[in-house]
């Protein structure tokens, strides 16, 4: 059985996975009608599914252990962008303020001694050390391209081998 401060710690946190859904939806939306972002788009769609993923797994797993899992109120994400460098950053700094949340769960879960919850949080800290990495490497990526066109191109059409290719990323 959940606690109340740990059944509302995992409630907020769907509502985290549900807005980073949204937030990369609405980056595969702007990457779509960019010239030459197809590869791009088709990334933060999958991603944005991902997301989806991440919190119905959070909402199952309250409602299996006692709880009620709440969908959440959603605030419209950032829906346009400077450029391409600056969706990247945001993607980065977005995935670093879940691993934080992640992290405060787990630190919580040690705190109740709730190892159910504690156990349950590994798949998300195991995910989120992937998602931090394919974030960063795609913004190391990006650094190094710089205004180079041609750069930018083998960016846009390798992305998604980077989501196939040994698994996820
Ligand atoms: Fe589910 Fe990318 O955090």
């Amino acid at each position: 059985m959940l606690s109340k401060p740990m059944q509302d710690a995992l409630n907020n946190q769907v509502k985290l996975e549900a807005s980073s859904s949204q937030a990369y939806l609405a980056m595969a939306s702007w990457s779509e009608i960019q010239p030459g972002l197809d590869g791009v788009a088709e990334f933060f769609f999958l991603q944005s599914e991902e997301e989806r993923i991440h919190m119905l797994k959070l909402m199952r797993f309250i409602n299996e252990r006692g709880g009620f899992a709440i969908v959440p109120t959603l605030e419209q994400p950032i829906v346009t962008y400077k450029g391409i460098k600056s969706m990247f950053e945001e993607f980065l700094q977005h995935e670093l303020l879940v691993s934080n949340s992640i992290n405060d769960l787990v630190e919580l879960a040690l705190s109740e001694r709730d190892y159910a919850t504690h156990n349950f949080l590994q798949w998300y800290v195991s995910e989120q050390i992937e998602e931090e990495k394919s974030a960063r490497v795609l913004n190391d990526k990006l650094e190094l391209i710089g205004d180079d066109k041609s750069g930018l191109y083998l960016f846009d059409r390798d992305i998604m081998s980077r989501r196939q290719g040994g698994g996820k990323k």
